[in-house]
């Protein structure tokens, strides 16, 4: 297998390999990934860190918030990646409900996490969720925070919404940020916030930000994968698809369809004596 190097570096990615990153100002990538074969494409293609999002909901199992995930898909999908690749740095999300309830839940559901092969954990929210934080850094457990807008929180936050526009809004997400470094995050991701207010975090706090939707300034990006290779169809203004995978595949099926309907394939080379 060739495996490129990402800017981090072409060993095993770890979290100072992060800081070092954003040290230097160079910056890093992040993309979900969900199983096998896209893992190790991602791999192969040097990203260096791999998210299994509890976005695994809404582009592997037909759900339509990522609400419905549950803990048992997260150390399946989990598994899975980790199983399958080498270089990149796996993290894993909390699943909603699993953290929300207090630390040692928080710190249940990261053991388990951990031992399905992540080696970090994202979990969403700020102050509210700093003692979890805490709980997990102490218990030797990564994490890696999510501020912006939060997907478990889509309900509370009146569907999908940049956050922070108004000053007030700005300096709440510069706090909480602030709270989240504190409590002991490694790294953050920030989604759907203004430009200008994700240079300001990424300016003010020492750990690596990861924007989506959060401008340029950001220390590294992440995008679901199905977005960014063009199957999903979702074309949001932070989108950019760099891919058309979903017209591929349909070709694809279209012409295995056509093939098998006139008997053309399977052909002799396809068959046994
Ligand atoms: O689950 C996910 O895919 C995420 C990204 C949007 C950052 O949390």
């Amino acid at each position: 297998m060739s495996t490129s190097s990402g800017p981090v570096g072409p060993a095993k990615v770890r979290i100072r390999h992060l800081h070092d990153a954003k040290d230097r100002g160079r910056p890093f990538s992040m993309l979900t990934a969900y199983d096998q074969f896209s893992a190790q494409a991602f791999e192969e293609a040097g990203i260096d860190v791999l998210l299994v999002g509890d976005s695994v909901g809404t582009t592997v199992l037909g759900h339509s918030s990522t609400t419905a995930t549950t803990h048992q898909d997260m150390l399946t999908f989990t598994g899975a990646v980790a199983r399958s690749v080498h270089r990149p740095l796996v993290v894993a999300d909390l699943a909603f409900g699993t953290y929300e309830t207090g630390p040692l839940d928080a710190v249940r559901h990261g053991v388990e996490l951990i031992r399905a092969g992540a080696e970090m954990v994202k979990l969403e929210g700020g102050h509210a969720v700093a003692p979890q934080i805490r709980a997990l850094v102490e218990a030797g457990i990564p994490v890696m925070g999510h501020l912006g807008f939060t997907p478990q929180s889509v309900n509370a936050l009146s569907g999908h919404r940049v956050q922070g526009r108004d000053a007030h809004g700005a300096d709440q997400l510069a706090e909480d940020a602030v709270a989240v470094q504190e409590a002991g995050a490694s790294a953050l991701v920030l989604e759907l916030v203004p430009a200008s207010v994700a240079a300001r975090i990424t300016e003010v706090v020492q750990i690596p930000t990861i924007g989506i939707g959060a401008g340029p300034a950001c220390d590294g990006q992440v995008l679901v994968w199905q977005d960014m290779a063009g199957l999903s169809g979702f074309h949001g203004k932070f989108v950019k698809t760099f891919a058309d995978l979903r017209r591929d595949l349909t070709r694809a099926a279209e012409q295995y369809r056509v093939e098998v309907g006139e008997r053309s394939y399977p052909g002799e080379e396809h068959s046994f004596e």
